[in-house]
């Protein structure tokens, strides 16, 4: 039987203690808590703290942790001056060459073992933050902003970015959005983590393969697809027809479907009531009525097993904190950071190469021609 275009769909890569993504019931566990628990009530901190650790902290570990955070936020300057140098790229190329460059320079990192990738994962955590508001900064002709120590993991990003204490309202919803984005079991970016692990590389090359994969817009990018389609449609009297012409023309709707889901993500049911709130606090319900009126045209698609994932109100939550569209794909790597590192951690703990087959299909016997003889 041909394997060809399968994507490993549905193929069992390892055991895993981190994650369970159900996507029958539309489950999402980290290290044995729902994810709709862990959105009420724990903080970023805390949830890096359980992914690494595979345990909630308690009082006095997550004070250690968040010390150890807070002291690994600032960011050399060779990597402020590479920034500066490669700011015209995209940001996704310049967060895997500043993250590349921070990682070079960390002569604490270069060992492929639990005991140098945990703390070095952790200085890693901190930083992916540092640099993604640095590039925000310096893309926009201004001057960075250092990190405060006295703010949270989520306060201060929004501190990083705008050069202003957010509210605690603002801080908490990028809490949670790190919260809900923090890990998601064998994605292709966690999945190309292992691989790199695997080869017994260092974690913070597993991370830059991570962050390189991220990239794709059939991965990270969605969100910001689902903005600019928001943006495109304007007004929620018109989202029907406009979703029925996508479809109509073969195209996938961003935002919708989901490789493991069948069913809802409970990532984007939670961040839904957020994007409501938020556009309503703001004096903006127009996007989220279009973002309603776009569900609502998809909804014959949920016999198919499609419905919308994470990214599809993410966008719009993070437009209206004022966070621009080019750097929705670095926000995720943000939230992402603890749960790549824990993956890269299980990897070392028990390690076997990963290294799949593929079917050759091509010739088998063909004989060499010289060039001269070629036509
Ligand atoms: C995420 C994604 C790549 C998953 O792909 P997948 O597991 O390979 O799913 P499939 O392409 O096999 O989907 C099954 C069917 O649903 C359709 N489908 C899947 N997602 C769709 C979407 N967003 N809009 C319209 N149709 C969609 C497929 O065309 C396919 O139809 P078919 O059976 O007639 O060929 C895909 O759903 C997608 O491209 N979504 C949009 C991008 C996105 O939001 N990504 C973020 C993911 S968190």
């Amino acid at each position: 039987m041909s394997n060809a275009g399968t994507g490993l769909k549905g193929v069992v890569l390892d055991d895993t203690r981190i994650a369970l993504v159900d996507g029958e019931q539309g489950k999402l566990v980290y290290r044995g808590y729902n994810i709709h628990d862990l959105a009420q009530h724990a903080t970023f901190e805390e949830v890096s703290y359980l992914l690494l650790y595979g345990a909630l902290p308690t009082r006095a570990q997550l004070a250690g942790f968040d010390r150890q955070l807070k002291a690994g936020r600032a960011i050399p300057e060779q990597v402020v001056e590479i920034i500066e140098r490669v700011k015209a790229a995209h940001p996704m190329d310049i967060l895997r060459t500043a993250v590349s460059a921070a990682v070079a320079l960390d002569e604490n990192s270069h060992e492929a073992t639990v005991e140098v990738g945990l703390p070095a994962g952790v200085r890693l955590i901190a930083q992916v933050a540092t640099v993604v508001a640095t590039m925000h900064r310096i893309r926009n002709g201004l001057e960075p902003v250092p990190p405060r120590e006295d703010l949270s993991h989520a306060a201060n990003f929004l501190y990083m970015m705008f050069g202003k204490e957010p509210s605690p309202e603002d801080a908490k919803i990028i809490d949670l959005d790190l919260v809900l984005h923090a890990e998601h079991s064998s994605n292709a970016s966690t999945f190309a983590a292992r691989v790199a692990a695997g080869t017994a590389a260092d974690l913070g090359s597993a991370i830059v393969a991570a962050i390189a994969t991220l990239k794709g817009p059939l991965h990270g990018g969605a969100a910001e697809a689902v903005q600019k389609t928001v943006e495109e449609i304007g007004d929620p009297e018109r989202a029907i027809e406009y979703i029925k012409d996508k479809i109509e023309a073969g195209e996938k709707v961003m935002g919708f479907g989901h490789r493991v889901y069948k069913t809802e993500d409970p990532r984007g049911a939670e961040l839904r009531d957020v994007a409501r709130d938020l556009g309503h606090k703001l004096g903006n319900d127009r996007w989220f009525q279009i973002l309603q009126e776009i569900e609502r045209a998809m909804e014959p698609y949920r016999a198919k097993g499609i419905y919308p994932n994470v990214d599809f109100y993410a966008g719009a939550v993070y437009s209206l904190l004022g966070i621009p569209e080019e750097q929705f794909i670095p926000m995720f790597a943000v939230g992402r950071m603890p749960g790549w590192v824990a993956h890269v951690l299980e990897q070392y703990e028990d390690n076997v190469l990963i290294r799949p087959l593929l079917e050759y299909t091509g010739p088998r016997h063909l004989r060499y021609v010289p060039i001269e003889q070629r036509t």
